[in-house]
């Protein structure tokens, strides 16, 4: 049966210290993320997150050392998700799944966590319906709904009367798209015209040109952030001069984000956002996490919302494996979750105990320079904000 010679002393000794090695058996965190493709950086982003937070609290909590088991999606690849999602519940018997960059991602794998009994951290997936999908399922992210009512609001105080919606089509884009037309329309604002554009591969001049034909005060747009569709959106903004033709561009903080504002050029420069956090956030607990982020992805990176999600849903790990002193279940891992408060980098953070969703402030941020280099500035908030529609 053995190839090579193996001893049956040997066997059994490691036989018998078996119940001490399961004693010093780590917490298993099995990180589904989006690695390479298209959305890598929304995986680079997470995992860099997460791993900072590990670095600035140890890797070891109630006595039991956290270990994360990442595996990458290659993109949104449902069927991908759903097989890896298995394996690291059935192989690898992870305590917790977590990570989720996009949403097709996270609803193929909702079902398994349920059947299994996993509790699920959402640390980005931001299409609304997803903690629906499974009791097990709690979010540290966002919604888009919860993010853009807030733009929708500012824009018409701001004096903005017309708006083109531009967004990805799929979850977050529809739910950015339904949300901004909603509250815009009932503060008295119009539409004046709409499009949706694929996840994979957009093309963005020929929608340009019709928005630009169409003469609306400004575009609302939401694209996946992390990912170079912003930066590409952006270039064909400006070839094709909208803001020459007075058209101004609102959007969600996806868009601007820290990670990718770099290779965007002078663009974005004014371009208004709202979002939950900015890497120009003022606070100690923002600090600290720069710092922890810098000692893992080196001193020039540069963190965005993406990785923001990965610290806070490690911190919400580590406070439930300490008041469940190390005993994960996953119900009672629920319990902990619900209504479970974090003081995160982007500032009072409230896991819903009804929704599982997150409840946080929501900031006006516009794109400027500051030391040389693009920032989100925060200049206006709107706090304890809920997904409207839940
Ligand atoms: C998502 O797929 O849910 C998603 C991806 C990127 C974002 C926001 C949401 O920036």
């Amino acid at each position: 049966m053995f190839k090579r010679s193996v001893s049956w002393p040997l066997l059994v000794a490691a036989w018998l210290a078996a119940p001490a090695a399961w004693a010093q058996e780590p917490i298993k965190v099995g990180m589904l993320l989006e690695m390479s493709g298209p959305f890598a950086d929304l995986g680079r982003q997470i995992r860099d997150g997460a791993q900072a937070y590990i670095k600035a609290h140890g890797d070891t909590v109630a006595g039991r050392r956290i270990e994360l088991i990442v595996r990458d999606t290659t993109g949104a690849a449902p069927d991908v998700a759903k097989r890896l999602a298995q394996e690291l519940i059935t192989n690898d018997n992870v305590d917790f799944l977590a990570g989720f960059g996009l949403t097709p991602n996270a609803l193929a794998v909702a079902p398994l966590a349920t059947e299994a009994r996993k509790p699920m951290i959402i640390m980005n997936a931001a299409t609304s319906v997803i903690t629906t999908r499974s009791p097990y399922i709690a979010r540290v992210s966002m919604t888009l709904p919860q993010v853009t009512a807030p733009l929708a609001t500012w824009a018409i105080k701001a004096g903005i009367k017309s708006v083109y919606t531009l967004v990805s089509d799929y979850g977050p884009g529809i739910d950015a798209e339904t949300t901004f037309k909603k509250t815009f329309t009932a503060a008295g604002g119009k539409i004046v015209g709409d499009v949706r554009v694929p996840l994979r591969n957009p093309e963005f001049a020929p929608f340009l040109q019709r928005i630009k034909d169409a003469h609306p005060q400004a575009v609302f747009i939401f694209l996946p952030g992390s990912s170079e569709q912003p930066v590409a959106f952006m270039k064909g903004f400006a070839e094709r001069e909208l803001s020459k033709a007075g058209i101004r561009l609102i959007a969600t903080g996806d868009v601007t984000e820290d990670g990718m504002l770099e290779a965007m050029g002078d663009t974005p420069l004014g371009v208004v956002t709202t979002h939950h956090y900015s890497m120009a956030h003022n606070s100690a607990q923002n600090r600290a996490f720069l710092k922890a982020y810098a000692e893992v992805a080196g001193s020039g990176a540069r963190p965005n919302f993406m990785a923001v999600g990965g610290w806070d849903g490690m911190a919400a790990i580590y406070e439930v494996v300490r008041r469940l002193n190390g005993q994960i279940d996953g119900d009672k891992a629920m319990e902990v979750l619900k209504g479970l408060k974090l003081d995160s980098p982007r500032g009072p953070l409230l896991i819903d105990a009804e929704t599982r969703d997150p409840i946080q402030t929501v900031y006006v941020r516009r794109v400027q320079k500051v030391n040389g280099k693009p920032y989100n500035v925060e200049f206006e908030q709107f706090p304890d904000v809920s997904d409207p529609g839940k």
